[in-house]
């Protein structure tokens, strides 16, 4: 099996549930506050591990109880926390608020996850190398984003970008990229396309092809997710489930998608693969807590 590596942030994420969120100005009461390992990195390359994939991850967390317990959750799911670099300053941190629509709302604070630098990825380039599939998303700086990707595909990395928190990216970044994995918002604030339909997701995809992106999957919540390239369009409709907690769902998604193209799977397997695990995250609560096994996979009928 191909070997992964994921650059990218590591988050305690601090939950609590609400009824409604709240407005502007406005306070109100809410329950069950949970602690739960996070970060959209460590998300996915935990999401990875379970499914089976080998994975090792470069990143950063703090001298404090966060970004320990971070690192022990990695280690418990077999990721490779070799490059997991440990700063002066706090663990970066997610205030999570999740409603009765299984709908989130997330504020980060980066912590140590803005203190990755471009020398980090030249101290930790064994990880790179020693890997076939690279995955970022954009919760690290964006200049050690650009690097890494640039640096992966240099050595003739199949790269992998979760545009997740979406920001208009420069073409130096995007170019390096195989493989996009943008939900619908995201690839409207990428390509500057305002999206309403399937059509204008082909003409905002297309902006992002001509710019270098060899292939996109474009994730549509409960409608599935379309794949597409120069050639051809694929629609993959969603497991229907009952949805408790939507959060890490793309993180799943990215994950089950790289474990699937490492194990050399064709797109379509690759789609439903993911499909089936973004379906299992949803049903579950938090951020790690909710990725599931390949067990729990291989026994979904959805
Ligand atoms: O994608 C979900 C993640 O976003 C959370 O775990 C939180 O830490 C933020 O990074």
């Amino acid at each position: 099996m191909k070997k992964i590596c994921v650059i990218g942030s590591l988050n305690m994420d601090l939950v609590v549930k609400v009824d409604a969120m709240p407005k502007g100005g406005q306070t109100i009461i809410g329950s069950d506050f949970k602690e739960v390992p996070g970060g959209k990195g460590a998300n996915q390359a935990v999401a990875m591990a379970r499914l089976g994939g080998n994975v090792s991850m470069i990143g950063k967390v703090g001298n404090d109880g966060f970004g320990q317990t971070l690192i022990k959750a990695l280690k418990n799911d077999n990721v490779d926390t070799k490059y997991i670099g440990i700063e002066d300053g706090p663990t970066g941190v997610a205030l999570i608020t999740v409603d009765n629509n299984a709908e989130n709302s997330i504020v980060v604070a980066p912590g140590a996850n803005f203190k990755v630098a471009v020398e980090d990825i030249d101290s930790d380039i064994e990880a790179i190398l020693n890997s076939d599939i690279v995955v970022v998303q954009l919760e690290t700086p964006l200049e050690t984003i650009k690097y890494s990707l640039k640096k992966a595909k240099e050595a003739g990395k199949y790269t992998i970008l979760n545009p997740a928190p979406a920001v208009v990216l420069e073409d130096a970044v995007i170019e390096n990229v195989d493989l996009l994995t943008p939900n619908e918002t995201e690839l409207e604030i990428l390509s500057g396309i305002q999206i309403n339909n399937e059509d204008d997701i082909k003409r905002a995809a297309q902006i992002m092809i001509d710019k270098g992106v060899k292939e996109l999957i474009v994730t549509l919540g409960s409608k599935g997710s379309l794949y597409i390239n120069k050639e051809k369009t694929i629609l993959k409709k969603a497991y229907k489930v009952e949805a408790i907690d939507t959060t890490a769902a793309g993180d799943s998604y990215t994950g089950a998608l790289s474990v699937a193209f490492a194990n050399n799977k064709d797109v379509v397997e690759a789609m439903d693969f993911a499909s089936k695990v973004g379906a299992l995250s949803v049903m579950k609560e938090g951020a790690q807590s909710s990725l599931p096994t390949l067990k729990d996979v291989e026994s979904f009928r959805g």
